[in-house]
């Protein structure tokens, strides 16, 4: 298993443009490879300023749009075009110039209403491994739509479960942690200072992915920005 690489960018904007070149370079790398990359996106907020960078910059004059496939970590039980639908979100952000790619990307079906055949249909859809796997961390140490104390962190056969999270939008579906494990390369963002004790946590605590869902991504490359870094590096 690869070891944990630490990048800290100065401020959220330092974050994107760093987070958009990583991937950029990982995403040649996996096409260079192996003709393809299948790139699993996260949500929330933290990522639409890398996705703005790298959809929309320089940078994304140079990726092999034609060759890259999007998933997804995990979706909320909200409409395609609602606000808090991290498809709208990336659709809005990382797609917005370039439309044509969303014919390549497989958006969670987590508003259906048999999520559990959702989920099925989603894990067979799903390349294992992914190449690349894009991931936040909430406050709590949740990651995609795996909070702490969460049955889901049990699963080891399913690579898409329904959950129930702790605050709204509820009802959402997840990647199980074997998708994690499993992914080629894994790539996780963090800014602001609410979350400098539990990064702290995350990366210099004990493994206890249980409680910090996030250190199931413990081997990745983590891209953070100083003010959520502060607990770690005692700045
Ligand atoms: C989601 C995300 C989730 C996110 C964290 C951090 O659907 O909510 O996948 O795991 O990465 O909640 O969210 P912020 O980036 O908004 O702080």
């Amino acid at each position: 298993m690869s070891r944990l690489e630490l990048i800290v960018a100065k401020d959220l904007a330092d974050l994107a443009k760093a987070g958009a070149e990583i991937l950029a370079r990982k995403i040649e790398h996996a096409v260079r490879a192996r003709s393809r990359c299948a790139i699993g996106l996260a949500g929330g907020l933290t990522p639409r300023p890398v996705y703005e960078a790298l959809g929309n910059g320089e940078i994304s004059e140079t990726l092999p749009w034609s060759q890259m496939d999007f998933y997804f970590g995990d979706e909320r039980a909200v409409p395609i075009d609602h606000p808090q639908s991290n498809y709208q979100m990336a659709r809005q952000s990382l797609f917005r110039t370039h439309p044509d790619a969303l014919g390549r990307v497989y958006r969670m079906p987590a508003e259906a209403p048999n999520r559990e055949e959702a989920s099925e249909r989603y894990s067979r859809r799903l390349p294992d491994p992914l190449d690349i796997l894009l991931l936040g961390m909430g406050m709590d140490g949740h990651t995609a739509s795996l909070f702490p104390g969460s049955p889901a962190l049990e699963e080891r056969e399913r690579r898409v479960v329904p959950v129930e999270a702790p605050r709204p939008p509820r009802d959402r579906l997840t990647i199980t942690p074997p998708v994690i494990e499993s992914a080629r390369s894994v790539v996780v963002i963090v800014s602001g200072v609410d979350k400098a004790h539990m990064l702290s946590r995350a990366l210099s605590g004990p493994h206890n992915p249980r409680e910090i869902p996030a250190q199931l991504a413990r081997h990745g490359t983590w891209i953070v920005d100083k003010p959520a870094a502060m607990r770690l590096l005692s700045l």
